[in-house]
């Protein structure tokens, strides 16, 4: 069975709570609710993990590699400046996709950046709770075309 790691990075805890006008009115919780839901029908396994520290999220990402196929990441504002975490996503076999729930290239300039983009195999950005659930069918998709190929 597929096995995909779901991470979100700092403050994302507080989503519902946390200007619902720009990232929605739904919770962590729900999100990753529907996200698992999503996953299983897609016959595959998800795991989520919140953390706000960056030694957390890397720590995630390294242990990834121990028995995640593939993992999903939404780095909050970790995304505009993390160069540890970008190098962490690098160092492991596991492929990844970055989402965002805002559009982050019609926001301030500071987050019309990712670092993280160069190194995960694509970013979606901008369509709330949605970014999460296009991730997760495209991590399941490019992963059953990998157990397809070989
Ligand atoms: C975010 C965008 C980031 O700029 C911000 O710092 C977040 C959430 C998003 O999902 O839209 O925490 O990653």
């Amino acid at each position: 069975m597929i096995k995909i790691l779901l991470i979100h990075g700092p403050n994302l805890n507080l989503l519902g709570k946390r200007s619902p006008d720009i990232y929605g009115t739904a919770s962590l919780d729900d999100i990753n609710a529907r996200m698992q839901s999503l996953a299983r029908e897609g016959g595959a396994e998800l795991r989520a993990f919140q953390a706000n520290g960056e030694g957390a999220l890397i720590d995630a990402i390294h242990d990834a590699e121990n028995w995640a196929d593939g993992i999903v990441i939404n780095p909050g504002a970790y995304a505009h400046y993390s160069y540890a975490i970008r190098d962490a996503l690098a160092s492991v076999k596991v492929p990844a996709i970055e989402v965002h729930l805002s559009n982050i290239y019609a926001r301030e300039e500071f987050r019309q950046h990712s670092v993280v983009s160069p190194v995960v195999a694509g970013c979606i950005s901008g369509l709330g709770w949605r970014s999460y659930a296009c991730g997760i069918q495209a991590m399941i998709g490019i992963l059953q075309d990998r157990q397809a190929d070989k």
